[in-house]
């Protein structure tokens, strides 16, 4: 199974997510994390399972007055931020306008204050809810890691209860029954592609 992990990150949150996902993909096989620049539609033809994540701004998926603003929070003397490296270029919300259709399997996750969704918003319902749009399947439901008011992320941070038992970005969709039958069918030696890996684990 081939997976491709696409995701925007400000501050390092979601690509720490996003990392970690893919550390327990690993097992299943050949993973890909991609900054949204760099995500090109190309790599996409040969993705049996497309995973995406972004952070939640303004109870959605950000803007670019929102990616502006949390620029602004980082660049404060007082704020310990640091602007994640792609943080300048397009957010999830340009990438999935640019997409098209398609019909790989799909999961999807943001990062988010912790508290309840219909008071904060998720942005992985917006991400899900545009790609079923355009023909993706859904092979979950989507998840939420938690960041404390600091914007740094919670340890142990936990999804969504209704989610399932599944809390660790490391086990999640590694067991889900529709990735286990894509990799039943297609096998691959493992592999994986490296940006800097700064572990989550529980
Ligand atoms: C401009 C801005 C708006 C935000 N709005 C929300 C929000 O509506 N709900 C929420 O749960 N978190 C909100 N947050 C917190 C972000 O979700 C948090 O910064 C993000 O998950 C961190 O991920 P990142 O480090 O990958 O950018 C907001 C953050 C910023 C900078």
């Amino acid at each position: 199974m081939r997976a491709m992990i696409v995701y925007e990150s400000m501050f390092g949150n979601t690509r720490v997510i996003a990392d970690a996902i893919a550390k327990g993909l690993e097992s299943v096989g050949i993973v890909v994390v991609v900054p949204v620049p760099e995500a090109g539609r190309e790599l996409l033809v040969d993705a049996d399972l497309l995973v995406v994540g972004g952070p939640t701004h303004f109870h959605g998926m950000s803007r670019a007055r929102t990616r502006k603003w949390a620029g602004a929070i980082a660049r404060n003397p007082r704020s310990d931020l640091v602007l994640d490296r792609d943080a300048q270029g397009p957010g999830v919300r340009d990438w999935l306008g640019s997409l098209g259709q398609g019909h790989t399997r799909v999961a999807v996750f943001d990062t988010r204050r912790k508290g309840p969704a219909i008071l904060w918003g998720r942005a992985s319902k917006g991400i899900g809810r545009t790609l079923r749009r355009h023909g993706f399947q859904m092979v979950s439901k989507p998840e939420s890691f938690f960041v404390t008011v600091d914007n740094h992320l919670k340890r142990g941070g936990k999804s969504e209860p209704n989610n399932g038992a599944n809390d660790s970005p490391r086990e999640l969709w590694r067991t889900a029954p529709q990735v286990r039958t894509v990799r039943d069918n297609r096998q691959h030696p493992r592999r994986r592609d490296g940006r800097s890996e700064d572990s989550y684990s529980r």
